[in-house]
């Protein structure tokens, strides 16, 4: 056994952790980031066999991407055999060294390492100093016995495995080395050590200890600040409390923090606490200093398209400040502790975080062939039930605990992820309950395992009910079961992955209606990936995967560079703090804001009819959080395409971050349109209705409208097509093909489809077209009749289909035209601007936008289908085209085909055309990819299609 194998040796001279901080004192502190030498093996053991010369290396990074090995998406499955505690015998290694300055060795001297992976081996001066694993967890040496003054030596040798990575078997991008910042601590003999700080009522207790070996007498100057404002100071040994009168109370809205500055043989040591409380209420809700708080979550993972784990501290500030701007108040730090300054930064900006440990065991689910899956309760073969693992399991546990004990932003402690629930699970919650009384205790699988097994003691351990990607029906089931007496969280629902997610706003339908559910958090915040030559990258694209889970790793609610996207904004508008509805002319207005008046706001309405604005106010709403009030509006007597009034709401810097749309009840009538009389001119090939500006063509083999002529020039640049395939989404991944079932997408070849005409027959001025649609070696999944008419407003198309009753719901229905490609700018009347399905569209609002094919193209990183538009009234194509009715549109440069078939975006070609879709109706999109599968009130499964439009 090696000693990185050796259960027994997690950790040698490695100091007891404690709270995070560095000492603001002139000299005592050095950054140890930048260049550093390196030499990689890629197996350890050959250090001793081969003759390498030094590189160099930038710290932090992660070595797969500074050439060293490559990456490799790793999603459940262990990248090696699980035989734990052995790793592989070839085991990569990273020697790292660099010289650093000593000014003086009457001082003591601390190395630390904010984030190594897997673990690391500390020599200074080519003397063997220690060792610790747990990539995202502090390791801090005391290197005072080692170093000299003037220059010194540390050499890190780090191993890709060990057996702490069975406890890191997190689904992302596996990277290795020391990936987040190095630093030298100098500070005086028999320094504070630890500090603990504690907000209870309107006092601050603060405790705190030293190294052994001062001598001074034993007191450090604390003092309490608000602000610039000193409110206290006092000599203490070992405790002080602080009383604030009126103190002001932390929250995510408002977060308040107040500063204790230690001075102590003249170090200077500061820490932010702010008064909290977390609590869960007796109606099971969640309370934040007494006010109910729904938690508006998303997970994150560090991650960047080209440093990986690395995160600066402006991409940690990027992506805070983003999530501010989609209304988040809550962070699951899935699967393991950030680095501690994206928690001082949720402390200043104001999130509530759930501290998640580094822990994840997913890979034993699928260790053996058959599996026993998720069996794991008394299951020995589970290392959190195995005695040899307990001191691995809790010694993480603590060491995240006492790391990030003073952050006020924390009001829950995650056990970890995917990792069953045993033994050493509970010995975790033993010591966070007795070790910290105000955080409430997460652990998934427990109460997963315990529910689905039925073992009620396990339920009862951790504080807070969760499942992950349950069905909307599902958490109301809980909420309503009055013999449930959890509050129930998500710690992750709404699969983001790709165009998604489509279902968040109906998880907040139910989530606002009861106490008990306490809310979720986003399956996750950004994609991950690697970018090369300007391509996204993703699992199966590297070198040397043994194992891999494809593009899995591309499900984040932005995109990589944080841009947002469609999903983005749906999450935005399930979680802002605005709702509003009608009752009559009344516009009842309600802040869902939980401390925050709206009049910080801008309150701003619009009235628009048929697209064109009747009315506009710019309000400030004095409405208290949680309260509402009426506004009487204007509703236009008549309308004809539509009414409504579209609510925004305003922060100081003019950003917008609510806005509702309401239809108003005005009173339908329908636009004037008459038949006309057309010309009918038939021969073997086609039937030709003319009018006097166009004539539009009908193929008599394939019923369809083959060309449009118009003043002496062709409109179409290929006939129609009835087509029902969308290239599949990332969340259609399990509808359209999984092997050996019919059931599916691809088990009707809805992608190879033939159109079969049985019978083309003009009657009067009516062609009628009569045929089946069928995939290729399928019986027709429908049958169909589309009747041609010219009316005022073009040719009127009109498609009557049966659907086959066994047949599956459709991702689509609807005529295809192919344009030139210079018909590609656009103006409609529907929903927009943002690209919207039945199920995601609460981000879009009705109106008069313009477009072209280009602009709809979203960059997904697997390329599929986008930029749908519902609730259309009208299309009018620049120099083309005018289609009018009550349909879905898309308007792209790209083909169905080239989409589902292009892997990465460098694999797309543009099509020589602009092709459109005007659809009876595209199903939804959902979150399937992992979540439950799409909504049935979002499928297109009706039998009977029945629609019409105008094409002029
Ligand atoms: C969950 C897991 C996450 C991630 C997600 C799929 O089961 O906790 O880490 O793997 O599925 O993207
Ligand atoms: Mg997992």
């Amino acid at each position: 056994m090696r000693k990185y194998e050796d259960l027994t040796h997690l950790s040698e001279n490695r100091e007891k952790q404690r709270a995070y901080y560095i000492p603001e004192n002139e000299g005592g502190y050095t950054l140890l980031n930048g260049t550093w030498k390196f030499r990689y093996y890629d197996c350890d053991y050959k250090e001793e066999l081969e003759e390498k010369s030094w590189e160099e290396i930038q710290v932090p990074s992660c070595w797969q991407l500074q050439g060293y090995g490559h990456p490799n998406y790793a999603n459940v499955c262990y990248p090696y055999p699980v035989d734990p505690p052995y790793v592989p015998d070839e085991n990569p290694m990273g020697v790292y060294e660099r010289t650093f300055k000593v000014a003086d060795t009457g001082r003591k001297h601390y190395l630390v390492f904010e984030g190594v992976s897997s673990c690391l081996e500390l020599y200074v001066n080519q003397r063997y100093v220690g060792y610790s694993q747990g990539s995202h967890l502090q390791a801090e040496f005391d290197i005072s016995a080692f170093v000299s003054e003037g220059e010194n030596t540390v050499t890190a040798k780090v191993r890709k495995w060990c057996s702490g990575s069975y406890l890191e078997d997190q689904d992302f991008l596996r990277f290795n080395g020391i990936f987040r910042d190095v630093y030298l601590l100098s500070r005086p003999q028999g320094h504070i050590r630890d500090i603990h700080i504690e907000t209870e009522k309107n006092q601050i207790l603060v405790k705190f200890d030293r190294v052994a070996g001062g001598g001074n007498g034993g007191c450090a100057e604390v003092s309490l600040y608000d602000g610039d404002l000193l409110l206290g100071s006092e000599k203490a040994e070992d405790t002080v409390v602080f009383t604030v009168t009126d103190p002001k109370l932390w929250n995510a809205e408002k977060p308040y923090l107040y500063t204790l500055r230690f001075e102590d043989l003249g170090e200077v040591i500061t820490q932010k606490t702010g008064f909290v409380s977390y609590t869960i209420g007796e109606d099971l809700a969640f309370y934040v200093n007494g006010t109910m708080v729904k938690l508006k979550g998303v997970n994150h993972h560090d991650t960047n398209p080209h440093t990986g784990w690395c995160m600066t501290e402006e991409d940690i500030l990027t992506d805070l400040l983003q999530m501010k701007k989609l209304n988040i108040n809550t962070i699951r730090t899935s699967h393991y502790p950030p680095t501690p300054r994206f928690l001082n930064l949720c402390d200043e900006l104001g999130f509530y975080v759930m501290l998640e440990n580094d822990s994840e065991m997913h890979g034993f689910v699928n260790r053996c062939p058959g599996g026993n899956g998720y069996d794991v309760v008394n299951n020995p073969e589970w290392i959190c039930n195995q005695k040899e693992w307990e001191r691995a399991f809790t010694e993480r546990m603590e060491r995240s605990y006492n790391r990030d004990k003073n952050h006020t932003c924390i009001f829950s402690w995650s056990l970890g992820n995917e990792s069953g629930f045993g033994t050493n699970h509970r010995r975790m919650i033993e010591y966070l309950r007795k070790t910290d009384k105000k955080r409430l205790i997460h652990c998934e699988d427990a109460t997963r395992i315990s529910e689905e097994q039925n073992i009620p003691e396990f339920a009862d351990q951790p504080d807070l009910f969760s499942r992950m990607y349950p069905e909307v029906e599902e958490i109301r089931a809980h909420a309503e079961d009055e013999t449930f007496r959890h509050p129930y969280f998500m710690c992750e629902y709404s699969h983001a992955m790709g165009n998604g997610p489509g279902d968040v706003c109906d998880y907040w339908e139910v989530i606002y209606q009861y106490p008990k559910l306490i809310g979720g958090c986003i399956w996750e915040w950004a994609d991950h990936t690697v970018i090369v030559d300007g391509v996204p990258r993703y699992g199966g694209d590297f070198e040397g995967e043994m194992t891999h889970d494809g593009n899995f790793c591309c499900d984040g609610l932005v995109f990589a560079d944080r841009s947002f996207k469609a999903g983005s904004y749906e999450a935005k508008r399930a979680y802002q703090y605005l709702s509003c509805h009608l009752e009559g002319s009344r516009l009842i207005v309600k802040n869902l804001y939980d401390f925050t008046n709206l009049n910080e706001f801008t309150f701003r309405y619009v009235v628009e009819n048929d697209g064109a604005q009747i009315c506009e106010q710019t309000l400030t709403l004095e409405l208290e959080p949680k309260e509402e009030m009426e506004l009487e509006v204007c509703i236009p007597k008549q309308t004809k395409l539509g009414a409504y009034v579209t609510c925004y709401l305003y922060d100081g810097t003019g950003y917008e971050t609510a806005m509702v749309q309401l239809e108003l009840p005005s009173k339908k009538v329908t636009e004037e349109n008459k038949p006309v009389s057309a010309a009918v001119s038939e021969n073997t090939h086609r039937v030709i209705l003319t009018d006097e500006t166009t004539s539009y063509a009908i193929s008599r083999h394939s019923g369809m409208l083959e060309s449009v002529r118009r003043e002496g020039k062709e409109l179409l640049a290929a006939p129609c097509q009835l087509s029902v395939w969308r290239a599949p989404t990332d969340n259609d991944r399990n509808i359209k093909s999984k092997w050996g079932w019919y059931n599916i997408w691809e088990g009707e070849n809805f992608n190879r489809l033939f159109t079969k005409v049985y019978e083309v027959k003009t009657e009067g001025q009516q062609v009628k077209v009569k045929g089946s649609l069928a995939g290729v070696s399928r019986m027709p999944f429908a049958q169909f009749e589309i009747t041609y008419s010219l009316w005022e407003k073009g040719l009127k198309t009109e498609i009557h289909a049966q659907v086959a009753d066994r047949c599956i719901w459709l991702p689509r229905f609807g005529m295809e035209y192919f344009l030139p490609y210079e018909a590609e700018q656009f103006e409609y009347f529907g929903m927009g601007e943002l690209e919207n399905y039945c199920d995601m569209s609460r981000s879009a609002r009705m109106g008069r936008f313009r477009s072209s094919a280009d602009e709809q193209y979203v960059n997904y990183i697997m390329p599929q289908e986008h930029g749908n538009h519902t609730k259309t009234k009208w299309l009018e194509i620049q120099d083309s085209l005018r289609f009018a009715g009550d349909f879905e549109f898309h308007v792209s440069h790209y083909s169905a085909e080239m989409l589902t078939s292009a892997m990465h975006i460098d694999e797309l070609k543009k099509s020589d055309k602009t092709h459109v879709r005007i659809d009876y109706k595209v199903s939804g999109i959902g979150s399937a990819s992992c979540g439950p599968e799409l909504l049935e009130k979002y499928r297109l499964s009706e039998k009977e299609i029945q629609y019409a439009f105008y094409c002029l």
